[in-house]
C-alpha cells in the first residue's frame, strides 16, 4: 500500500487517539541493528527506540523466538526451565534482596502489579509520584501518570495521587548550582507524604521513574533518591523503581539506573527493551513482599512468562552481556555528549545537554537565562532530521527537549553523524520571539 492508501485506512479503521511521528509519516518496512528502512529502501538512523535495545531484529533474538515458538508456547501452570532460568538470571542483574520476578506483557501492566503489591503489602492505598510521570497507559496507570491526567483529555489528579516535584537542577525551582538541590527536591516528597497523613489519608509506595523521560530525560541529581526512599520509608510506604525506559545497561555503568543513585528499591518494573520489541514486562521485587502479595488470591497471567518470552528474555541478556553494550554504551554516550555540548557553542538554541549513558536529552531554549522553551525550533529540528534519514523525537512539559535512546549497537561514526547534522539543521532553523 501506499503511505496515503495506509492513512485512510487508518482513519477508517483506526482510533484518532494514536498518533504519528513527524509532519511527514514514515512508511517503515524493515529493521536492523540501528536502522529502520522504508519501503524504497532507504535507512532511516533510528536514535529513538529504547525497545528495539540489542539493534532490529538481532538475528540470536529471532532465533530464540523461532526455536520456541516451533517447540512450545503455553502459561505458567506447568513446569519448564526458561522461566526459572530466565527469573535466575534476571534476578541476578539486581541487588539483594531483589530476588522474586514475576512476569508480564508490558510496562504499563508491569506497573499495575507493582500498585498492586505495595497496596497489599502496606494494606495502604495512596502513592506518591513525579510531576510530569507517565506509567502506563491502563486506568489505574494514567492515574499515576501527571503526563497524561494534567494534559489534553486528563481528568485531573486522582484524591489517591500526590505529585511531588520532579528534582529537575536546570528548570526547577532548586537547580545545578545548589548544592542542597537534591536534598530539597527530597524534602518535598516528604512534604508530600506528610500532607496526605494530615489529610486522612496513607501512602502505599513512591513511584518514580529511575531517569524521568517525558518530564525531558532528567537526571536526577546525586543523592536525590537516596534521601526520598528514606523519607518514603520512614513513613512505611515502599519504594517503586519504574525501569521501564531505561533499564537493562543503557546507563552503561551499572545494569539498574536506580543503581546510579545508590540505592535499593522495594519493587522495580521493567518492559521495553526486555524483550526487544516482544511485548513482555517484569516485576522483581523482594520475598517479603512477594509473600506478602501470596494472600490466597492467585495471580494468574495468560502470557506473562510464557516459554517464548522467557527464551526471548534470556536471548537479550546474552547479547548485553556477550557484546559488552553496557560498556560500550558508557563509552558511545559519553563522547555523544560531549560532541552534542559543543554544538552549545555555537548554537545557542541549545540550553542543555544531560544523561548517562545512551539516554540522552538535548534541551532547546530561546533565551538561555529566560529558559523560554524552543518548542516550535525542537520541533522543526526533528522534522528536519527525519529528511536527512536521522530519527529523533521530543518530549519534556514544553516538548522542547530533544529525546535520544538509540538501540545500544549504536556506534561512534552514528554519533558523529548525528552531530553533524544537527550542526547543519540547528543554524538554519527559523528562530521564534514569543
Ligand atoms: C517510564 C514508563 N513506564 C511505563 C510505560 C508503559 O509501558 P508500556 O507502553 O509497555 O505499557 C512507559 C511507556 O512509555 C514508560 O515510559
Amino acid at each position: 500500500m501506499t503511505p496515503e492508501e495506509i492513512l485512510e485506512l487508518r482513519r477508517r479503521h483506526l482510533g484518532g487517539s494514536l498518533s504519528l511521528s513527524y509532519r511527514n509519516p514514515l512508511k517503515i518496512v524493515r529493521g536492523e541493528g540501528q536502522f529502520l528502512f522504508d519501503e524504497s529502501g532507504r535507512p532511516y538512523l533510528d536514535c529513538v527506540n529504547n525497545v528495539c535495545h540489542v539493534g532490529h531484529c538481532h538475528p540470536r533474538v529471532v532465533e530464540a523466538a523461532q526455536r520456541q515458538i516451533g517447540a512450545l508456547n503455553t502459561n505458567t501452570r506447568y513446569l519448564h526451565d526458561h522461566i526459572v532460568e530466565y527469573a535466575s538470571r534476571l534476578a541476578g542483574t539486581m541487588p539483594d534482596p531483589l530476588e522474586v520476578c514475576f512476569f508480564v506483557c508490558s510496562g504499563s501492566e508491569a506497573n499495575e502489579l507493582a500498585l498492586r503489591m505495595a497496596r497489599t503489602a502496606t494494606g495502604r492505598r495512596d502513592v506518591v509520584v513525579l510531576d510530569s510521570a507517565y506509567h502506563g497507559n491502563t486506568g489505574g496507570m494514567v492515574d499515576l501518570s501527571p503526563y497524561k491526567f494534567d494534559h489534553a483529555g486528563g481528568a485531573g489528579k486522582p484524591e489517591h495521587v500526590h505529585v511531588a516535584p520532579v528534582p529537575d537542577t536546570y528548570r526547577g525551582p532548586h537547580r545545578a548550582d545548589d548544592p542542597e538541590a537534591a536534598g530539597k527536591y527530597a524534602d518535598a516528597v516528604a512534604g508530600e507524604l506528610r500532607r496526605a497523613v494530615l489529610g486522612g489519608r496513607s501512602v502505599a509506595a513512591f513511584f518514580a521513574e529511575s531517569i524521568p523521560g517525558c518530564a525531558g530525560q532528567v537526571v536526577l541529581p546525586d543523592g536525590y533518591l537516596e534521601a526520598a526512599f528514606g523519607h518514603v520509608r520512614e513513613a512505611g510506604a515502599l519504594c517503586v523503581a519504574d525501569e521501564v525506559q531505561v533499564g537493562f545497561g543503557r546507563v552503561g555503568s551499572h545494569w539498574w539506573a536506580y543503581e546510579t543513585q545508590g540505592v535499593v528499591p522495594d519493587i522495580v518494573t521493567l518492559g521495553k527493551p526486555i524483550g526487544n520489541g516482544h511485548p513482555m514486562g517484569a516485576v522483581v521485587t523482594t520475598r517479603a513482599i512477594a509473600d506478602a502479595f501470596d494472600n490466597g488470591m492467585e495471580y494468574f497471567n495468560t502470557f506473562g512468562g510464557n516459554p517464548v518470552s522467557c527464551a526471548i528474555g534470556l536471548a537479550v541478556l546474552d547479547v548485553i552481556e556477550e557484546e559488552g553494550l553496557r560498556a560500550h554504551a558508557l563509552n558511545v554516550g559519553a563522547r555523544f555528549r560531549e560532541g552534542l555540548a559543543e554544538l552549545g557553542d555555537r548554537h545557542d538554541l541549545v540550553g542543555d545537554v544531560r544523561g548517562l549513558g545512551l539516554f540522552i536529552g538535548v534541551e532547546l531554549v530561546r533565551d538561555r537565562d529566560s529558559l523560554e522553551p524552543a518548542t516550535e525550533e525542537a520541533s522543526d529540528v526533528i522534522n528536519q532530521m527525519r529528511e536527512r534519514g536521522i530519527l529523533l523525537s521530543t518530549d519534556g512539559p514544553f516538548e522542547n527537549v530533544i529525546k535520544i535512546k538509540p538501540p545500544l549497537v549504536f556506534s561512534h561514526e552514528d554519533a558523529g553523524r548525528v552531530i553533524g547534522e544537527l550542526d547543519v539543521v540547528l543554524a538554519g532553523v527559523p528562530r521564534r520571539t514569543s
